[in-house]
């Protein structure tokens, strides 16, 4: 380390516990800072009730170089009609983005989730079809020339639902078949050439039968894809990490984004997030335990060069996903992300920015 990272780092971490909170903003390394001497692009999900805050959006602008909105590019929230289309939240993301310099993610144009109700009336392969293309022609030609990486299609592979290719029994699949894959990255680089199309998705990361699983259908998605030269360019992992008493290994992880490099695909780490559920209740050693697995994952993943971003899914602990269901069930809260519900940062955000500083620069 040499004496400007020490200076960034190392007196900022002893000041982390022991600044006032309005003096901590400035006080705090940046990461974004820190990632861009390595050619990485670092940053998080973004609501639209956090973009109204003022503590939140100066922390975001600080520490991101990359966001993403993690609800207002659905379909649910953007096509709310079949002829009406409601871009009036992702486009506020957009314009903070670019307000401070920082690249946009877009998530997602095809998934089974978080579909507006009027989708069940969609029940033709013709009306799939068309319906398909006109959105993504629509959504990714609005953002065209803006957006970093898009999410085209998430979450396409589910091993449990007993296919012999892995693919997930979806009602786009139900309509169209696996076809569906080609129209709609095909749709997505004629409506934004400039955008890096991606595909996004989750179990792909740890260890065990279940991630094995996930990981070989996934390869085979991606070379089926090479095979038919559908326009894709990039892979999603989006990180969904459990923390328990010990590491995993990644040894299998490291073999399948080998695999995936071999293939010319860049990799993006898209929803990173810690679930310390399984662990117990003393919140230091949990903090502590979570830290853990963020350091230990930012210093395997990002050793492939494909890895050009990393981002996180939300910012802070209040308003992480995983804490919506915690808080309707009356559960204790869960503490996933590098910032806790006061916007302090916890020994996550100090992990990844050993991580970072750790790392290799990319081209
Ligand atoms: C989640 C959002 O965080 C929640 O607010 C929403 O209620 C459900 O979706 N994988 C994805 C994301 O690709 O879009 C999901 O986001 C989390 C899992």
């Amino acid at each position: 380390m040499d004496r400007r990272e020490f200076l960034n780092t190392t007196l900022p971490r002893l000041a982390i516990f022991s600044v006032s909170a309005s003096a901590r903003s400035k006080e705090l390394p940046r990461l974004r800072e820190l990632a861009a001497r390595k050619n990485l692009l670092v940053g998080s999900a973004v609501s639209y009730a956090e973009l109204q805050q003022v503590a939140f959006t100066n922390l975001l602008a600080a520490q991101a170089s990359i966001v993403v909105s993690e609800n207002d590019m659905k379909w649910q929230r953007i096509h709310p009609e079949p002829d009406r289309f409601d871009f009036a939240r992702a486009d506020a993301l957009l314009s903070f983005a670019m307000q401070h310099g920082q690249k946009l993610r877009g998530h997602n144009l095809c998934w089974h989730e978080q579909m507006p109700n009027w989708f069940s009336q969609v029940t033709t392969p013709e009306n799939a079809g068309y319906l398909l293309r006109r959105h993504i022609s629509e959504v990714a030609g609005h953002f065209a020339g803006q957006i970093h990486s898009w999410d085209v299609v998430n979450e396409a592979v589910h091993v449990e639902d007993g296919r012999p290719d892995g693919l997930r029994n979806s009602k786009w699949l139900q309509l169209l078949g696996p076809d569906y894959l080609a129209i709609a990255y095909r749709a997505a680089a004629k409506a934004d050439p400039k955008a890096l199309l991606t595909y996004n998705d989750y179990d792909i990361e740890q260890d065990g039968p279940k991630f094995d699983a996930k990981r070989k259908a996934v390869l085979r998605l991606l070379i089926w894809m090479r095979q038919e030269k559908i326009p894709i360019q990039a892979l999603g992992l989006q990180s969904h990490l459990r923390a328990a008493a010990k590491l995993p290994g990644w040894t299998a992880l490291h073999q399948f984004m080998t695999a995936v490099e071999k293939l010319d695909f860049q990799i993006f780490i898209t929803e990173l997030d810690v679930n310390d559920s399984d662990l117990g209740p003393d919140i230091e050693q949990r903090d502590r335990l979570v830290a853990d697995l963020y350091r230990d994952y930012l210093a395997n993943v990002p050793q492939h060069k494909a890895v050009k971003a990393v981002l996180t899914w939300g910012l802070t602990d209040r308003d992480s996903w995983l804490n919506s269901l915690s808080r309707r069930r009356g559960e204790r809260l869960r503490r996933p992300l590098p910032f806790d519900s006061e916007l302090e940062p916890k020994p996550a955000f100090q992990a990844e920015i050993d991580a970072i500083l750790a790392a290799s620069a990319r081209a």
